[in-house]
């Protein structure tokens, strides 16, 4: 079985200081194996260098108990935008090859992504789509913004090795970053805690990084529902968030990455009408009552908030405690005076996808029930587009926008 392989690349370490990034490659297997990855530059003699890494072993919580082996393996010195080829595994059984490009480190290049949630194993509409288009290089990195598989722990896990297998033609080449969502609960997260590779120490939980002019937070909402997996986990968030967040409001660091963007799963705001999160025009995290509500981050100078879990895309206007502050009434997104919101849920999964309130509130600015996924492209330092494609209109554009910043942070909004 040691050739039953399934990979993510995942970025690590990508610094302030502008020091070239890594790339770390995880993979499983279900025997003990050793952990290397075999690569070149593409179109040079394969295989040339070699990285050894190691395998942890991860107990699934199921009834089977089934064993598994995680392999982790950091690519360093990788030299930026060039072109790599690789494959991973051992003598005991190899990957295909797989190809990618190390990232570019500066601060001027204009990084563009996709980015959704709520992709399953069963009914990934958007998956045959994201699979070419990421294959034709149109993406520096993928953000997948919790809730994964439906779920990766069902049938003994079996779900999640499935899930992992049909991502890998996306994961295997560009870096794969993931927030966790409430599908990826039981067993406190253990399959998503295990199965990704996130930069920091949080076992992929909370964390941020660099690329281009964006400073990007990933954080679970997560912490704020499941408190049985310790409420101790929602003040250490919330701390490091806090410590983030001024780091990279420091007038230095914002300088040279204006953006701060931030995704989490669960939405504040959304119009969905699905008997779920999202039936009072906002989402339980808004009225959650311990302290350290979570839409402080958007007190802070954050420019834009991605979110998924409602099966649909809403565009919010720029929306601050349920009041709407265009940057005026002709052009609401440039400079506006609070953080731009984007709901986009609705890649595909055995769920379907949801249905909206017929009365929407005035922050809504669009909305959309087709199956799709988003696209972003932090331009430079005063412009990031965004656009939607829908899948059921077979990748048309329906929505875009241009978020337009001469100034950035909190002081930015008065
Ligand atoms: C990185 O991107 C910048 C901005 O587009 C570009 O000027 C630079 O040449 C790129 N670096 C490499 C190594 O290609
Ligand atoms: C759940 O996992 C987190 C992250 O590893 C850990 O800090 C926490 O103690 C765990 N909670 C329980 C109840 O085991
Ligand atoms: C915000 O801008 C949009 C687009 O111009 C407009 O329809 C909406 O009424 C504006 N909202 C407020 C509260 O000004
Ligand atoms: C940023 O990109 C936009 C759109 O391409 C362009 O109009 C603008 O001049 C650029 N700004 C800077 C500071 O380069
Ligand atoms: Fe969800």
């Amino acid at each position: 079985q040691s050739s039953s392989i399934y990979i993510t690349l995942t970025i690590i370490g990508f610094f302030f200081t502008g020091v070239p990034g890594s790339m770390v490659v995880t993979w499983t297997t279900f025997n003990k194996t050793e952990s290397k990855v075999e690569y070149s530059f593409l179109g040079g003699r394969h295989f040339e260098m070699t990285a050894n890494g190691d395998a942890t072993l991860f107990v699934d919580s199921g009834e089977e108990q089934r064993h598994m082996y995680i392999h982790r393996v950091t690519l360093t010195g990788l030299k930026p935008a060039a072109a790599y080829v690789y494959h991973c595994g051992s003598d005991k059984g190899w990957s295909d090859a797989f190809f990618f490009a190390a990232l570019n480190d500066s601060t001027n290049f204009s990084p563009r992504f996709a980015l959704y949630g709520d992709l399953g194993n069963e009914n990934p509409q958007s998956l045959a789509r994201l699979q070419k288009e990421t294959q034709l290089g149109m993406y520096d990195a993928i953000l997948h913004i919790g809730d994964f598989a439906y779920d990766m722990h069902e049938d003994n896990a079996r779900i999640g090795d499935e899930f992992m297998r049909q991502i890998e033609s996306i994961a295997a080449y560009v870096p794969y970053m993931t927030c966790p969502g409430n599908h990826e609960a039981t067993y406190n997260f253990s399959n998503y805690r295990n199965r990704f590779t996130m930069p920091g120490q949080t076992e992929s939980l909370w964390y941020s990084w660099n690329l281009g002019s964006a400073h990007i937070i990933s954080f679970s909402t997560e912490v704020y529902f499941y408190l049985e997996f310790g409420l101790e986990l929602l003040f250490k968030q919330y701390e490091w968030l806090k410590k983030d967040l001024e780091e990279a409001n420091r007038p230095e660091n914002r300088a040279v990455r204006p953006w701060i963007i931030t995704m989490g799963h669960r939405p504040m705001y959304c119009s969905d009408d699905d008997q779920d999160d999202c039936t009072m025009f906002d989402s339980y995290v808004l009225h959650i009552t311990t302290h350290k509500n979570v839409e402080f981050v958007s007190f802070t100078g954050v420019d834009l908030e991605l979110w998924a879990h409602e099966h649909t895309y809403e565009r919010l206007w720029p929306v601050y405690g349920y009041k709407v502050y265009n940057g005026s009434k002709e052009q609401p997104y440039v400079n506006p005076k609070a953080p731009v919101h984007i709901v986009t849920g609705s890649a595909g999964c055995r769920e379907k996808t949801d249905m909206f309130n017929p009365n929407p509130k005035d922050w809504s600015a669009f909305r959309s029930t087709d199956y799709g996924y988003t696209r972003m492209q932090v331009v430079n330092t005063t412009h990031i587009y965004l656009e939607q494609v829908s899948d059921d209109q077979y990748g048309k554009v329906i929505d875009s926008i241009w978020v337009v910043k001469e100034s950035h942070g909190f002081s930015a909004w008065f």
